[in-house]
Order: structure tokens, then sequence, then C-alpha cells
């Protein structure tokens, strides 16, 4: 998924665009994966177009794609606090997911969902190039990293892809049916914002 050069072959049919307004235009009318049938808005993402860091989520859940931005609802307000607790704001981060429009009834996308959808997201890393990714949950861990990865055994320990730092952590949405997760999320948000400024000051 982080590959050095860009996946070519799977970008064909999107012309590469070279913005991320292009690129969101390119997505609109997605029909690569059969999410798109039950879709009410595709989720494409949102926040700083060239954000030092950026969050990767699994896929957007009812409000989510009523609205047509990511972590709106329960595990956004969550997500919030966790960006705040970092000393950022939604503003100068970005926020995206593995796929882009809803699986029916908030289930795990599957393979070929992801599959289909990863393309956009690559090409959404190429153009922002952030050099931190915080990744939510074991969704975003096995679709970017490795499929048998759990996340249990990955948090809180940087992966370093090319020139970008990878920190895995749980999914907000684990916060909230186990609140014992929150120190743990707490700690790996304080390695990333260490590294933030680091990168800031130029260090
Ligand atoms: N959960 C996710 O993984 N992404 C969203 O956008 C909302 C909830």
């Amino acid at each position: 998924m982080f590959e050095e050069r860009p996946a070519q072959t799977s970008l064909q049919d999107m012309a590469q665009p070279t913005t991320l307004d292009a690129l969101r235009e390119n997505m609109a009318g997605c029909r690569r994966c059969t999410l798109a049938e039950g879709r009410n808005n595709i989720v494409f993402g949102d926040g700083h177009l060239r954000a030092r860091l950026m969050f990767i989520g699994e896929g957007p859940g009812r409000d989510e794609d009523l609205q047509g931005r990511p972590f709106v609802g329960a595990a956004g307000q969550l997500l919030d606090k966790i960006i705040a607790a970092g000393g950022w704001t939604r503003e100068e981060v970005y926020i995206a997911n593995i796929v882009k429009c809803r699986p029916p009834g908030n289930r795990v996308p599957n393979r070929d969902e992801a599959e289909a959808c990863l393309p956009w997201l690559r090409r959404q890393i190429q153009l922002i190039a952030p050099q931190l990714i915080v990744l939510l949950g074991a969704t975003a861990l096995q679709f970017t990293i490795d499929p048998k990865a759990r996340i249990t055994a990955y948090r809180g320990r940087w992966i370093e892809r090319g020139r970008i730092k990878i920190m895995p952590t749980f999914h907000p949405a684990a916060l909230l049916r186990d609140p014992s997760k929150k120190r743990p999320v707490w700690e790996d948000i304080q390695l990333v914002r260490d590294e933030y400024r680091r990168l800031e000051e130029g260090r």
C-alpha cells in the first residue's frame, strides 16, 4: 500500500489527478465496487490539503454517509478529542478512510471493496504527502500494512514506509466499547505529538 512508486495500473481509469479537488471530482459517481449501490454520499475525506499528519479510519458509518464527511458521528466526536489531545485541530490534519462508501449495517469492508477503493486513498496520500499517518484500528492496519496484523501487537510502535512514519492505534469506536483502551491511545498520540513537534522544529 505505501509503496514508493504509485501502482499505475490501478489508476489507469482515473487519469492520475494532480490535485485533491480533481481527485474528488474523478471520484464522483465511482462504481468500482458494490458499496456504490447503497450510498447516499461518497465520503472523500476532510482536512488540510498538505497536512503533515493524516488519520485513516475504516469506512463511513450512517452519519458520515448522510453528511458526506468522515468521522462526524459518535466515534468522530471521540476522534475530535484525540486530535485535540495531540494539540492539533481538525483543520490542520487530514482525515480519510479505507473505503469511501458506507458498508451496509456498518460491517467491516471486505477485501474486494477495499482493493477497489485503495487506489483513491493511495493517490490522496501522494497528493497530501503527510509525514505522519495514524492508522485507526485493525481494518486500516490490515488493508495498508499486513492482512494478518493484529492491532494489539502493532499499536504504539512506529512503522516506516519510505518517508512516512505510521502509528497504528485503536479505533475510536473500540474506545467507546472498551474505555480501558483510552490510555494506550493517549500514549500512542503522545508519541505522534512528539514526532510532529520534532518535524515542525526541523530537528
Ligand atoms: N468510523 C470510521 O472508521 N470512519 C468514519 O468516517 C466514521 C466512523
